[in-house]
């Protein structure tokens, strides 16, 4: 039986890379993890995936691109699935800085991480990417305040942290390879589990959010939690914009955990 490698590396677009990774989550299928290598001038590292991937992610990262290369480590948010390896990327990337806001340093610093080469940015704001600027978005939805996407015109990639994330059955490729109403459910059932404020909020203003990515005009969408999705975007759109009407997540108690363990 030959072993499912930990992590995939897909090459989304001729200058993006993603470094892939699915995690189990018992009754409810897997979720993808994804961070990403955008080589530009000045090459970019989107998240530095769960600290249990270790070794293999360094790995993956050294076989997509020569870590002293990277000069920006972009944090969508200092969740530990996006900072496990961050520390170790540090090391090997002697050049990079961490770009984060003023509330993902604070967190960094609670984490024990090192907060001397971080540079703050914020939504609205753009990066110097030497051939390209990418610009600092806020998520319509997220599970830290300090949650940052990224846009890049000049392919129209958006990376777009947590949001846009699904729960499935099975791990795919691409966001396409899901069938449609699975791609729904296991996107309107992550952005509750994520974001379990999401069934309070005024509909009117999360559509103006939607709308602002709807904007961009993205003709890519890299979640941390979807697999690539390259010409989805008003699929995407359209699925998330139920979210708020979707029955609120309750995750299993000690019972049900138990039930589970027995099983
Ligand atoms: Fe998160
Ligand atoms: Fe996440």
């Amino acid at each position: 039986m030959t072993e499912q490698p930990l992590i995939t590396t897909t090459s989304v677009t001729p200058d993006v890379d993603a470094l892939g990774t699915w995690l189990p989550v018992p009754g409810f299928g897997v979720l993808p993890v994804n961070t990403f290598v955008i080589r530009a001038a000045r090459p970019v590292l989107v998240d530095t995936g769960p600290a249990a991937l270790g070794d293999a992610f360094l790995r993956a990262l050294e076989t997509a691109i020569d870590p002293a290369r990277i000069a920006w480590i972009w944090l969508t948010h200092p969740d530990p699935d996006h900072v496990g390896n961050l520390a170790a990327v540090l090391d090997r990337a002697p050049r990079a800085r961490v770009v984060t806001t003023f509330l993902g340093m604070a967190k960094m610093g609670l984490l024990g991480l090192p907060v001397d080469r971080v540079h703050l940015l914020n939504p609205g704001q753009s990066l110097d990417a030497g051939d390209r600027r990418l610009l600092a978005v806020a998520p319509p939805v997220f599970d830290a305040p300090e949650s940052t996407g990224l846009f890049d015109p000049s392919t129209g990639t958006l990376f777009s942290a947590d949001c846009f994330g699904a729960l499935l059955p099975t791990a795919a490729a691409r966001a396409a390879d899901v069938e449609p109403e699975t791609l729904r459910t296991g996107m309107t059932g992550w952005a509750t589990v994520d974001a379990p404020w999401l069934h309070r909020v005024d509909r009117a203003r999360f559509r103006e959010s939607l709308q602002a990515v709807a904007d961009l005009q993205p003709k890519t969408v890299l979640s941390s939690h979807l697999p690539p999705a390259v010409g989805m975007t008003d699929t995407l759109l359209r699925n998330l914009a139920l979210a708020p009407d979707a029955p609120p997540f309750i995750g299993p108690d000690q019972a049900a955990l138990e039930r589970m363990l027995a099983a």
